[in-house]
Parts: C-alpha cells; structure tokens; sequence
C-alpha cells in the first residue's frame, strides 16, 4: 500500500497527548514498586491485565477514574523526566518532528509533588528529545476542569514564574467535560494571558460536551485551538466560524472510539471538515491507554477515510501551520 508508506513517511506534528497519558503498565508497575506505592485493590495486577481493562471504558469518565490513580505512581523529578523520555522515544519512531505536550500538575500536588519538580522533569525531558531525537517541543499546563476554579486560578499563579523561565508554553483545559463549562475558567485564562501575550492557548472542548462547549471556550477563554472539537459539526454556524478563523481542531481518533464518543473511526467528521476547510490534526491523546501513539492515529483515519494525496497534504500542513513554534521550525518542517 502505497498510502500507506506515505503515511509512515509524513513528518507529523502532534498537538494533543498527555505525558501521564503516555504512562505504559511496565513502567507503571516499576515506578509503583520503586516508589513504595500500593495500588488500590480495584486496580489491574499485570500488564495483561492493564490491557484488558483498557480495552472496555466506557465513557471519558470511566477512562478518568482509571488515569488518576494509574498516575499516582510518579513521585519525583527524575519519574517524569523518565516518563516524558519514553514518549519522545515513540514520537520519535513514528516520524513526529514537533510535539506539543499536556500535563496535569494539580493531579500530582494532592500528593506532594510541586508544580516546580513536575514541569522540571518533564522541560528535562523536552530538552533531551531535542538535543537527542530532533524533534521540536512545547509544554502545555493544563487544569482540571473537575476541580473548583478557585484551585485552577492558585495552580496558574503559582506557576507564573515557570512561564517566565519559558519552561511552560500553553495553557489547557481537561477532565471531565459535561458538569464542568468552559465559562468557569475564564479568570484562570485571562490572567495568562495578560501576563503572558506569547502563551498558546487551547481548551478540551466538544468532546463529551456539546458545540455550545467548542463556542464558549472560543468566545470566553480566547482560545486559539481546540482540543478534540469534534461536536463543531452539530453547527453549521460554528463549522464557519472556526474555518474562517483558523482554530485548528487536535482530534483524537483511537481516543474517540475507546472512551465511546464514536462507536467507529468512520463517524467522526472529517470529510466534513475537509470539505468545509476546517484545520485539524491527528494526534494520539493518551496513547498507552488507547492502544496507539500517533502514527497508529494517522492509519486508523486512512483505514476509515479514503482520504486523497491532496487530503493528506492539507491535514500535514494544517498541522504545521497550527503549531505553536517559530516560523523558521515551520519551515523546516515542510
Ligand atoms: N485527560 C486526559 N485525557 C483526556 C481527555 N480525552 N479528555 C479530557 N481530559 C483528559
Ligand atoms: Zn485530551
């Protein structure tokens, strides 16, 4: 198959993984045996165990529930360098060249590990995918939509002076969609953004939630992508608005089918968005969860979508065109 080499070939940009999504059951369990931590008795025992549980959530929040304790094994500076260094390993394997990527520091600071060491082990392991794999990055803090906004507005500032070191790139939004409207964070949004002009920013949106989601995000917290957005299709209205615009949607198709936003690759929207000039790229969310890091993304579109050389050439330059790098990277990466 022809397109398919092609595909493997393509250097990719990813815009959408969360480095505890990366978190792989071997290096779960040893993490969880060097640091001391007892998993809950409802947790897998084995790495086959792991995958048969990962092959049946049933929803984002079935799949939540699993992640945060799954990520209560990393403790210190030196687990996220080593997490984040595995993930460039198979960005690396799979022809990416430029990745963005999330992390979730109020997940970690209800166990006592600080903002500082968090963003240190992981801007390490930034460095390192750098200097050794080529590939280009940036970090995204995001917040916990399930968490009060009170909390997400003390996690921002007490990591102001890590965006001044320019340690920290972008600011998310994640977690659990429906209860928790994008509106809620604006104050967490705009005080980024008036120290920090530079700073990308990106929310979760229309992923369980519905377009009104994707449209609040756009006109409350000034966002410049969305993550997952694939219920823009419900208005014909916002199709419009974030085509003329250019938000770049990160869409997550392994993602999609197994916390059951599609029951198949095939539902998603992306003849409709290529037809009506929507940016988006493919991206691989939490990849040892879903069962697929980003090339296995690429292939699951080509599987589904008979897509054109033509297609894939505006999907590969959206992608580049929507990313938060400089413009002689983006040069480059063409
Ligand atoms: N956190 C990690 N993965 C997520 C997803 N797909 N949606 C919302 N929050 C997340
Ligand atoms: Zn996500």
């Amino acid at each position: 198959d022809h397109m398919e080499h092609f595909i493997r070939e393509l250097p990719k940009c990813e815009h959408h993984v969360h480095l505890e999504g990366t978190l792989e059951p071997e290096l779960l369990f040893q993490l969880a045996e060097r640091n001391g931590v007892a998993l809950p008795d409802t947790f897998p025992k084995t790495v086959a165990e792991c995958h048969e549980r990962y092959s049946r959530f049933k929803d984002l929040q079935d799949f939540l529930d699993h992640y945060y304790v799954g990520m209560s094994v990393l403790k210190h500076e030196d687990d996220f360098f080593e997490l984040g260094k595995a993930y460039f390993h198979k960005a690396h394997a799979d022809r990416c060249l430029h990745s963005e990527v999330f992390f979730d520091p109020q997940a970690h600071a209800e166990r006592g590990v600080s903002i500082e060491s968090v963003t240190r082990g992981l801007n390490r392991a930034c460095q390192y995918a750098t200097k050794q794999l080529g590939i280009s990055t940036r970090l995204i803090m995001c917040l916990l939509r399930h968490l009060p906004p009170t909390e997400g507005l003390d996690t921002v500032k007490q990591s102001l002076t890590l965006y001044e070191e320019g340690l920290i790139h972008g600011l998310g939004l994640d977690s659990s969609e429906k209860p928790f409207p994008p509106e809620l964070f604006t104050e967490c949004y705009s005080l980024i953004s008036s120290k920090f002009p530079s700073v990308g920013l990106t929310a979760h949106a229309g992923e369980e939630g519905d377009h009104s989601y994707v449209q609040k995000s756009l006109s409350h917290l000034n966002v410049t992508r969305i993550d997952h957005g694939v219920n823009t299709k419900q208005s014909e209205d916002l199709i419009k608005h974030v085509a003329e615009n250019e938000i770049m949607l990160t869409l997550c198709p392994l993602s999609n089918k197994k916390l059951q936003v599609v029951q198949d690759i095939a539902e998603l929207p992306v003849d409709l968005f290529l037809r009506n000039g929507v940016p988006f790229s493919i991206n691989s969310d939490d990849p040892a969860y879903f069962g697929g890091y980003i090339l296995d993304n690429y292939l699951a579109v080509h599987d589904k979508f008979n897509l054109s050389l033509t297609d894939w050439c505006v999907i590969s330059k959206n992608s580049i065109k929507g990313s938060w790098c400089s413009e002689d990277r983006k040069k480059e990466l063409h």
